[in-house]
C-alpha cells in the first residue's frame, strides 16, 4: 500500500535547488573576474585558455553537486590534488582563491532560491577543498620558535 502520505520525502540535489547550470556558469564567471586580476593567482592560470579553465571548473562543480557528469565524461576521474600538483598552492594562494570564491558565492545570494543555507554549504565545501589542495610545505608559527633560537 502506498500513497502520497507515506512516500519518502524526495531529496533534491544542491544542483537542482539552485536551478541547475546557469547558477554555476554565473558563479564561475564572477569568480574568474577576481582571479584574472589577482597578483598571486592570475599568472598561474592559462591566459590563452581562460574559457577552457572556466568550463572545467564549472563542469566539475555541476557534477560534484549532483548535476550531469559531463566533467568526467570529458576528463575522467577529477583527481584534483594531482591536477593541482603543477601549481604551487601555498597558504597565500589558498587564501587568495578562497577570497575570490567567497566574493562570488556571496554575490549570488539574491539569485538563489535556497538562500543562506545553500551559500553556507558551498562555502564550507570550498574551504575544506581549498585546504586539501595545499601542496607547499610551510613552517607553522609553532615550528619557527622564538626569535633568535
Ligand atoms: C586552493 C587554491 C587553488 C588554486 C591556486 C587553484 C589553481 C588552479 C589552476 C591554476 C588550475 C588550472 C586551470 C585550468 O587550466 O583548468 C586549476 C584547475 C582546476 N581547479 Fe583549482 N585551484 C585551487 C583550488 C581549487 C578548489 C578548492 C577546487 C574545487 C573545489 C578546484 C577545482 C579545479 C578544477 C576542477 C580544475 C580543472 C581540472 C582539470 O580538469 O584539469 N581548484 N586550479
Amino acid at each position: 500500500m502506498s500513497d502520497e502520505t507515506d512516500a519518502e520525502p524526495k531529496e533534491i540535489s544542491l544542483y537542482e535547488a539552485v536551478g541547475g547550470d546557469p547558477f554555476f556558469g554565473e558563479l564561475v564567471h564572477r569568480f574568474y573576474l577576481g582571479v584574472e586580476s589577482d597578483p598571486v593567482l592570475g599568472p598561474m592560470y592559462p591566459a590563452d585558455d581562460m574559457d577552457g579553465a572556466k568550463e572545467r571548473l564549472m563542469l566539475f562543480l555541476i557534477q560534484f553537486w549532483g548535476g550531469p557528469t559531463t566533467y568526467s565524461d570529458n576528463r575522467g576521474h577529477p583527481r584534483l590534488r594531482m591536477r593541482h600538483a603543477p601549481f604551487p598552492v601555498d597558504r597565500a594562494a589558498r587564501d587568495a582563491w578562497l577570497h575570490h570564491m567567497r566574493a562570488a558565492v556571496d554575490s549570488m545570494l539574491g539569485r538563489v532560491d535556497g538562500g543562506q543555507p545553500v551559500i553556507d554549504a558551498l562555502m564550507g565545501y570550498f574551504e575544506r577543498s581549498a585546504e586539501f589542495m595545499r601542496n607547499v610545505d610551510e613552517p607553522t608559527a609553532d615550528s619557527e620558535g622564538p626569535a633568535g633560537l
